[in-house]
């Protein structure tokens, strides 16, 4: 499966907003991308002008998928996977998350024009950090091993950001994940001295690349986007 896994170090950190870009700027270069979440709660909660997550990113890939595909299991409340779907009455299985993936995965591939040499891609938001529960022992982690994909970790700029980064990427090296790169995001036009320390700290001391995504909006993702050396990550 070719694609990436973004991660956060944390909820409302920006995953959808870098999956969501990244998708519109694989579409933007007319390639097949498809896009999964696994669990997405807090659809009844008030979103603050951006889409909720399933609706966002069906509208930033390119395979025609409903927010219905691109979500499986979906629950009002903003609360843990875990909870809200023990609120439903409704259990999170692993393995119909593993066959929904799979199959996006597969929309990707499956019509794309077979003379462009397209491989397509799957962009995947887990939900909240990497060892939120998606079911009783089943972690975000555990889903981002199953699948195989090299990880992305979503990340605030600002104060706070260094260990919890710094954890995220300790706890995905400990499961034998690839972390790919980490994104700063909103990354401002004129960093401070803060975000701008930050970013080389989380540098060094991960061992991994560093990148800023600008501030965007939901019409604006593509080229955002673009901006990131996504081509060295698939
Ligand atoms: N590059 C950006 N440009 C503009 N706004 C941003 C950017 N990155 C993050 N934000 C802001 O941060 C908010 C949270 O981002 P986002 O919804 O992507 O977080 P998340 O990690 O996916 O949250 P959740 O855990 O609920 O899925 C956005 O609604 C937006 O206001
Ligand atoms: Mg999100």
């Amino acid at each position: 499966m070719r694609g990436l896994f973004v991660t956060g170090t944390d909820t409302e950190v920006g995953k959808t907003v870098v999956a969501a870009a990244l998708c519109a700027a694989l579409a933007a270069r007319g390639e097949r991308v498809a896009a999964f979440k696994p669990v997405v709660t807090g659809i009844e909660a008030p979103s603050g002008g951006w889409p909720a997550d399933h609706e966002l990113l069906a509208a930033a890939a390119s395979c025609a998928q409903t927010p219905e595909e691109v979500a499986p299991y979906r629950f009002g409340p903003p609360l843990s996977p875990h909870f809200a779907s023990a609120l439903a009455g409704v259990e999170i299985e692993p393995e119909r998350l593993r066959a929904a993936a799979t199959a996006a995965a597969w929309r990707a591939r499956a019509d794309r024009a077979p003379d462009t040499g397209d491989p397509g891609a799957l962009i995947c938001e887990g939900v909240g950090g990497l060892a939120v529960p998606l079911s009783d022992d089943y972690l975000v982690r555990d889903l981002a091993r199953d699948l195989g994909l090299p990880l992305m970790v979503a990340a605030r700029g600002g104060l706070g950001t260094i260990s919890h980064t710094l954890m995220t990427v300790e706890l995905a090296r400990a499961a034998g994940l690839d972390v790919a790169a980490v994104v700063m995001t909103p990354w401002p036009d004129e960093p401070s001295p803060i975000e701008r320390s930050n970013r080389e700290t989380v540098e060094r001391l991960a061992g991994v690349p560093v990148h800023g995504l600008a501030p965007t909006s939901p019409d604006d993702l593509a080229v955002a986007g673009a901006a990131l050396p996504f081509d060295d990550w698939l």
